[in-house]
């Protein structure tokens, strides 16, 4: 596996050797049901092979869209919630420099629907040239929905309605939904998300990639790390050459001996949007059927001055899977102090990434002596390439994981209960009886 090491030496103390074999042969199972497309929501499965089936044409397109957003715009409003969000801005989040950015500036929107953010965003954006890509499959999504209303007519009111056309893209179902109506009414260029895609395995497609690409990261070399990740995972079919279902099978493994939370640790700021995407990922294919590994992710060293006492002593029902990269790019020296009045000498001549490496080392092990499981997942550098191979990874390991779990890994019924109580308590037509039924709750 080029770009990924699985390390699952401090895990092994929790289990035993039986535990483990038993396991295999469910998650061998697990694979079989998704590779013969045989298993729950299999009508979801256009993510498996889209790495080698993804249409060239379409690439060529979003970077040709990219290109014009970037040419005339210092920010592009990337407007979407969920699925249609988060694959975006985990790699827009990783490539982007700390201080400013490479291409033009990807600012996230509609994501939340908090009134006082787009008061400001209004206001920052006044003055700056933009454009906008609405984003959402079902096209009907309240929060994007509420955010783009706003948007496109400050837009409009900015450009006028021609110009418009140029500044706003449409990424949405093919032929339904709100959002495909009002874009080829407006003739607003549209991108589509295939139908057998559901949006947490959607960052590979348009949703993901015009955003990434308008950001400045070449988006075929992501396209080619998920290709290499679905050569490497789709040939090996034991757990032993499989570094997906081997994680897959130790996640279940712990999860059955207790260990009902996985925190996504990592020690580079710039992946905390990443551990945002898994979150979803894993939360919304695992979390049914009242069953489901809770995903939580930290970002040390910084929270080990705030979560760290829970998890090196708090309540022994978590375990760890640490994100590590083994060579990031640009670092700082330590230098010798002469009057070493802070003590830091011993450091004098490492770098910080070195400490960073030791502060990770010396974690695991303290958490692992603590009763905290810890995996390691090792990913050597931060290229597209290797984001690629990673998003791929964790797709296809949470296929399998939650096969192994025995849930459609697919749906997302329960993401409706907030919506329809939203719905009602606004008073949309047709939600009369719950509002009705909600405001006896409440009263
Ligand atoms: O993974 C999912 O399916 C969800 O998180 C959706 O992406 C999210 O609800 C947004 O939906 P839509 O793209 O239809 O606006």
């Amino acid at each position: 596996m080029r770009y990924l090491k699985l390390d699952t030496s401090l895990t092994k103390s929790f289990y035993t050797k039986k535990d483990y074999d038993e396991l295999v042969t469910e998650v061998q199972k697990a694979r079989e049901t998704l590779e013969s497309r045989q298993g729950l929501g299999n009508d979801f499965l256009g993510w498996l092979d889209l790495p080698i089936t993804h249409d060239s044409r379409e690439v060529s397109r979003i970077k040709q869209a990219a290109g014009r957003i970037c040419e005339h715009s210092d920010v592009l409003l990337a407007v979407g919630i969920g699925g249609s969000y988060l694959g975006a801005r985990s790699c827009v989040e990783l490539f982007k420099p700390y201080f400013g950015n490479n291409g033009c500036e990807v600012i996230f929107v509609g994501n939340h629907i908090s009134g006082s953010y787009m008061n400001e965003l209004l206001d920052y954006i006044k003055d700056k040239d933009y454009s906008i890509n609405v984003i959402s499959k079902s096209g009907t999504t309240t929060e994007p929905a509420i955010a783009f209303r706003i948007l496109e007519e400050a837009l409009i009111s900015k450009y006028g309605k021609e110009e418009a056309k140029h500044r706003i893209f449409a990424t949405t179902d093919k032929a339904r939904g709100a959002l495909k109506t009002l874009a080829d009414a407006e003739g607003y260029e549209t991108f589509v998300v295939p139908d057998d895609v559901g949006g947490r395995f959607s960052v590979l497609t348009p949703v993901g990639l015009l955003p990434i690409a308008a950001s400045g990261v070449d988006i075929d070399l992501v396209l080619e790390g998920a290709k290499e990740a679905y050569l490497d995972f789709s040939t090996n079919k034991d757990v032993a050459n499989n570094i997906a279902m081997e994680y897959a099978l130790i996640r279940n493994l712990l999860y059955r001996k207790g260990h009902k939370l996985e925190i996504l640790v990592n020690y580079e700021p710039r992946l905390a949007y990443f551990a945002e995407w898994w979150k979803q990922l894993f939360g919304e294919s695992e979390g049914k059927d009242h069953k489901g590994i809770w995903p939580a992710s930290a970002n040390f060293t910084t929270d080990l001055h705030s979560l760290g006492q829970m998890i090196q002593d708090g309540e022994r029902t978590m375990f760890e899977t640490v994100l590590e990269i083994e060579d990031v790019a640009k670092d700082v020296t330590i230098k010798a102090n002469d009057n070493n009045l802070d003590g830091l000498n011993f450091l004098a001549g490492k770098t910080m990434n070195e400490v960073n490496h030791v502060a990770t080392l010396g974690t695991r092990i303290a958490h692992h002596d603590g009763g905290v499981p810890n995996i390691l997942i090792k990913l050597n550098e931060v290229t597209p390439k290797s984001y690629g191979y990673l998003v791929y990874f964790f797709e296809y390991a949470c296929a399998i994981s939650a096969y192994t779990l025995g849930v459609n890994p697919f749906n997302q019924p329960g993401v409706e209960a907030y919506k329809k109580n939203m719905f009602a308590l606004l008073g949309k037509p047709g939600y009369e009886e719950l509002k009705a039924e909600l405001e006896k709750k409440i009263k």
